[in-house]
């Protein structure tokens, strides 16, 4: 199927857009609420007007209504110029200078954490002129342009200022300046109040758009990546604090039952703006200037509350309980590596192979998933020696399946058993890096790291044998094993010596079949092109001793090779070209018959095999 690309994708039709429409509609009417008067610019505001915008992580945007009308963000700058302080100053000295303990107060309560000597919360007025003197800057425009162009970072445009409300807040916000006034009386507060109070107003002066509040809130589902620009905003760090105060502070005296409702963190600003976040899935916007007695949005909490109950997105919601993440599991002796192993290798594999465990990944990774894989790792730690973790069906890899890994390396380790992995994205390699995890642990496929297990395991019986230095006589074939002197002194003569340098191709694909080869030295891989790309898969490898291009005996007179066979290293093979099998099978039929049989013997072997590596395929 088409991956349909978001940036085409139309929301005529959009399902999500119906919905939010629908919802749009049913609350629309409503009148409740007023809007905000204490400061009088913000009384001039038109109620009638009410957006709705929904953004997600990789920039779709749905929205409706007036979602493109400005208004001042108000309270809503709060969690993101905490962000800021936090940025300039670490969080242990933020937190002895501001809490993150709810009040259950409204926004403008005169309450502080007397305790410790700091304001409850950077939410609450009295939290936020707190954290709004600690951000840094020289003087205040360069304090100002530091907090607008966060905000930009976060709206992913340029933002301006409704001078007129600032000016408002300025004259009339006597109860702000008597917060402050105290803060700085118990010694909350330090510097020039006066400028951190023209801060404070100002950043609530910003004007936004329920569209720039909905990417804005992305930002933080997005891990402050955001979705539109890309670019970072914020650190993942500052957006873990950000979002535990919104969820805990952030509706004010409201906070609890909103968290007990609707389940997400969430800001409201007396302008008549809510954003509310899904970690990791979208960010919400919402604009209705009529406020509740608590200084929320009504149609705003209206909307997030549908939303919350359709889609079930309270964060506590049921969550389904984690499954396997272990799509498939088999040993190095249901499935071999593609390097061809002869006579008693082979037969040692075969019982050997059960020393290499091999788990097909899929799905996300985290704590639930994989410690049910530990359990079935240690489960088999009798008999591995080596096990091979698959990553290619992986989705994502979060922070504890990265520790879990390395207690899994640290395990291995202390069992002596190889693990590697194989097929897991870069990003995740280099996170595992960072965990102690070596460059020889990573191999880029099963295949090349079956073959290594197998090379282990043979090397302590085998050694000499796979690495045959000399070449191999025609009788010393696997297919002559049960020849005669007599029979091979009738074959011999119609086999030819040819040798190859390393790369050189041997059959190309496409080629007349109408040879067969015998390899006497050195080793020679089968690989299909795959399509469109440059890169190639391994069908299997030859050593000497085995027999190639065989097929074609069966079937002279139509065949075409299917795949390239390139020597991969100097290659000496003894060739039969099947023209002159026609003189056998005049001369001496049963030499002729005996070697179609053995030859027929050896496919038969092959399909046995390939037969048992498609069973371990639905186990
Ligand atoms: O401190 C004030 O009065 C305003 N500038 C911000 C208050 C606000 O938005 C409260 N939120 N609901």
């Amino acid at each position: 199927m088409n991956h349909i690309k978001l940036d085409h994708f139309s929301q005529e039709n959009s399902p999500i857009l119906t919905c939010i429409k629908d919802i749009y509609e049913r609350y629309q009417p409503i009148n409740d609420g007023n809007v905000a008067t204490y400061i009088p610019e913000l009384a001039k505001a038109n109620p009638d007007l009410f957006g709705i915008c929904i953004t997600t992580p990789d920039g779709q945007i749905y929205q409706v209504g007036e979602s493109q009308d400005c208004f001042t963000i108000q309270s809503i700058s709060k969690p993101f110029v905490y962000g800021l302080a936090l940025a300039d100053h670490g969080v242990d000295k933020i937190m002895s200078k501001v809490g993150v303990e709810p009040t259950g107060e409204a926004f403008n309560s005169i309450v502080f954490d007397e305790e410790n000597n700091r304001p409850y919360n950077p939410m609450v007025n009295a939290g936020a002129i707190a954290t709004t003197a600690l951000v840094k800057g020289d003087g205040y425009e360069h304090r100002f342009n530091r907090i607008l162009t966060m905000f930009e970072g976060f709206a992913g445009r340029s933002l301006t200022v409704d001078e007129a409300v600032f000016q408002s807040e300025k004259s009339t916000g006597h109860r702000n300046r008597a917060i402050a006034y105290l803060e700085l009386n118990a010694g909350m507060l330090e510097g020039n109040l006066e400028e951190h109070l023209d801060l404070y107003f100002r950043q609530c002066s910003i004007l936004v758009t329920a569209q720039d509040l909905g990417i804005m809130a992305a930002t933080l589902a997005n891990n402050g990546i955001n979705p539109i620009t890309k670019q970072q905003a914020v650190n993942p760090e500052e957006v873990r604090a950000i979002l535990s105060v919104m969820a805990s502070c952030g509706m004010y005296d409201f906070s609890g039952e909103w968290l007990y409702r609707i389940g997400l963190p969430a800001k409201s600003g007396v302008g008549g703006g809510i954003i509310a976040v899904l970690p990791g899935q979208f960010g919400i916007g919402t604009f209705s200037p009529l406020l509740d007695p608590r200084g929320n949005s009504v149609r705003g909490i209206k909307v997030c509350e549908e939303l919350s109950q359709r889609f079930k997105f309270h964060l506590f919601d049921s969550h389904p309980v984690s499954q396997t993440c272990v799509s498939r599991t088999y040993t190095g002796a249901m499935v071999s590596s593609k390097r061809q192993r002869r006579g008693l290798q082979r037969d040692f594999l075969d019982q050997e192979g059960e020393k290499i465990l091999v788990y097909e990944l899929k799905g996300d990774l985290y704590f639930a998933t994989l410690e049910k894989l530990t359990r079935q790792l240690q489960s088999n730690q009798q008999t591995a020696q080596f096990i091979i973790l698959d990553g290619r069906r992986v989705g994502n890899v979060n922070s504890s399946a990265i520790t879990l890994l390395s207690e899994i390396k640290q395990w291995g380790l202390s069992q002596e058993i190889a693990l590697m992995l194989t097929g897991f994205e870069h990003k995740t390699i280099v996170r595992l890096q960072d965990n102690g995890w070596t460059d020889e642990m990573f191999v880029d496929n099963i295949d090349t790291a079956l073959e290594w297990c197998e090379n282990c395991l043979l090397s302590e019986q085998y050694y000499q044998d796979i690495t045959v230095k000399d070449k191999l006589s025609l009788e010393e074939m696997d297919i002559f094993k049960a020849f005669t002197p007599e029979e091979m002194t009738v074959l011999a003569p119609l086999f030819s010596e040819v040798s190859y340098q390393a790369n050189d191709f041997i059959i190309r694909e496409g080629e007349k079949s109408d040879r067969l080869f015998l390899l006497a030295k050195g080793m020679a891989t089968v690989s299909l092109r795959l399509s469109q790309t440059e890169q190639r898969k391994r069908l299997t490898t030859y050593i000497p001793g085995i027999a190639f291009g065989e097929l074609a005996l069966f079937d002279i007179n139509v065949s075409q090779r299917t795949a390239d066979i390139v020597a991969d290293t100097e290659v000496i093979c003894y060739v039969l070209e099947f023209d002159k099998l026609k003189t056998l099978l005049k001369t001496k039929p049963e030499v002729y018959i005996k070697l179609l049989q053995t030859f027929g013997k050896t496919l038969v072997n092959t399909i046995k095999r390939a037969t048992l590596e498609i069973r371990s395929l639905s186990v």
